[in-house]
């Protein structure tokens, strides 16, 4: 299986893009939305609860692990990493950012997350090694999350909000937007009319999908551990009926859901 983990719903922009470019193969879904946002916690509890979501994904068989959560990617990937040598771990961080990279015409990119995200400062360290001549400007935009999960996006109070998250991005002249927050997809419309439909908006779910294709063709030996043809597993830590309605916006498609206690 694939496992694939965040702190609610957000993850499932990820878990689309993987089920379409990886329909073979079975992926077990994990939202922590008992605990959701993680985004301004500590790096201690999002490291704790990361591990916590990891172990739990690996008990019911997975064998590669995709962090659906740029917090986690950003705060606790490494610390995972070393946690399970052995089994192949996908952030979301690295891959969008390439993209970026290649497309920025005026060099000048932006970055929007949770606060975890912005203040880790992952991006920019990631983006400085890239190339030295990009420049990063970045914003936490805290209220996103809670207005995607309440299914709120697109109401008059939300997209204020988000003009003025953007307000100094725009200012700066970017010219790239990540969307630094697996979230942030469900509100790429609302994002997109506030920027300008002349900005590159980057969603990392699709680059990393592509990454965890190269990746299995290129390691046949743990591809040939994962399940193939057998039905998606989603299970979430809390209200699942909530998670059952919002998902079916995402996915196209209703999804049974089961509730789990990990900690
Ligand atoms: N999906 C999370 C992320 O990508 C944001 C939600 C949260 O704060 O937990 O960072």
């Amino acid at each position: 299986m694939i496992g694939i983990f965040d702190s609610g719903i957000g993850g499932l922009t990820v878990a689309k893009q993987i089920i379409k470019k990886l329909p073979r193969y079975q992926i077990i879904y994990f939202g922590d939305t008992a605990r959701v946002p993680y985004g301004n916690k500590s790096k201690e509890t999002i490291k704790k609860y990361a591990l916590q979501d990891s172990k739990f994904l690996l008990k019911q068989g997975a064998k590669i692990i995709v962090i659906a959560c740029h917090t986690v990617s950003a705060v606790a990937a490494n610390s995972l990493r070393r946690k399970f040598p052995d089994i192949p771990i996908f952030d979301v961080i690295r891959t969008g950012l390439i993209k970026a990279s290649r497309v920025t015409k005026r060099n000048k990119i932006g970055v929007i997350g949770t606060r975890a995200t912005i203040a880790s400062a992952a991006h920019e360290n990631y983006l400085k090694k890239l190339d030295k001549d990009l420049k990063i400007y970045t914003q936490a935009c805290p209220l996103i999350v809670p207005f995607v999960e309440e299914n709120w996006i697109n109401r008059p109070e939300a997209l204020k909000i988000i003009r003025e998250y953007l307000k100094p991005l725009k200012k700066q002249g970017i010219d790239t937007l990540v969307l630094a927050c697996t979230h942030y997809p469900l509100a790429k419309n609302a994002i997109q009319k506030i920027i300008g439909k002349r900005i590159n908006i980057i969603d990392p779910a699709e680059e990393v999908a592509k990454e965890v294709d190269l990746f299995l063709k290129q390691h046949p030996v743990i591809e040939e551990r994962l399940v193939q043809r057998k039905a998606n597993k989603f299970f979430v830590s809390d209200a699942p009926q909530q998670f059952e309605e919002l998902s079916k916006k995402i996915l196209g498609k209703k999804i049974k859901v089961k509730q789990v206690n990990i900690d």
